[in-house]
């Protein structure tokens, strides 16, 4: 198997003001030692504050979106180079509440992710059905037509990291199951080895996201191809984060 480092992943989503980066000191506390990659995506509003705060700890901070476009009259917009200025190595594309609240489609979620990379920074591009979509048996095909269209050609194990995210497992506390999580992961797997190779295809993490909870995460974390976890609410509060990570360590 490749050697993948783990990733621990928090997405604050468009939650905390300067108040929430206590969490963030306390965590640098908590998880010292740790052997895996540890990443917060907070609101914009704060990257540039939390990458002061994170300065010569092993966290890492990225955003939770980017403009496709360099720069321009996109009011409201942040660019990857803008991000990345503000002390972000890392950025999300794709997530499914972007995709429904922003009717954000693969394509656009494509040209994203090659904006970030072009600003160097590595994205973490989520994938995922909605309950509908697994009810009708079309999860496979959801999956896979998701990365056709959204993963750019130019993909790496640096620069590339795969979130499956169920959306009815969001903010829900249900889960899939074991089997269900590693029958998604391998597609995955497979899909990535197929068209850029075993070598490239081996090294991009595949994070789990979705309900993702310090209870739950030492069974997630046992399937195959799992190698990591996008977080949301549990990223929140340090302690719950750091059950997450250390259960990742194990
Ligand atoms: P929850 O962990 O709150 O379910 O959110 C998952 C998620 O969407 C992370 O991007």
């Amino acid at each position: 198997m490749a050697d993948r480092r783990k990733l621990a992943a928090g997405n604050w989503k468009m939650n905390g003001t300067a108040a929430a980066l206590s969490e963030v000191s306390a965590l640098a506390g908590l998880r010292r030692g740790t052997t895996c990659e540890i990443l917060l995506c907070p609101p914009t509003t704060l990257i540039e504050r939390m990458a002061r705060a994170t300065e010569g700890t092993n966290i890492a901070v990225g955003g939770q979106d980017c403009h496709w476009a360099e720069n321009g009259a996109h009011t409201g917009d942040v660019s990857a180079e803008m991000l990345k200025d503000a002390g972000a190595t890392y950025v999300i594309t794709g997530h499914s509440e972007r995709r429904a609240d922003h009717g954000e489609s693969d394509e656009m979620v494509r040209r994203k992710t090659e904006a970030a990379w072009a600003a160097g920074l590595a994205v973490i591009l989520c994938v995922g059905e909605t309950l509908s979509e697994r009810e009708a048996s079309n999860t496979i095909d959801i999956i896979k037509g998701q990365l056709a269209g959204s993963v750019p050609d130019q993909a790496t194990g640096h620069n590339l990291v795969v979130a499956y995210e169920p959306v009815w497992a969001i903010g829900t506390g249900k889960v899939p199951s074991t089997d269900q999580i590693g029958e998604v992961h391998d597609v995955i797997r497979v899909q990535l080895e197929k068209r850029f190779g075993p070598g490239v295809g081996r090294s991009v993490r595949l994070l789990y996201g979705g309900s993702v909870k310090p209870a739950n995460a030492a069974e997630i974390f046992a399937v195959e191809n799992v190698d990591g976890a996008l977080v949301g609410g549990a990223s929140l509060k340090a302690p719950d984060f750091d059950g997450i990570i250390k259960a990742l360590d194990a």
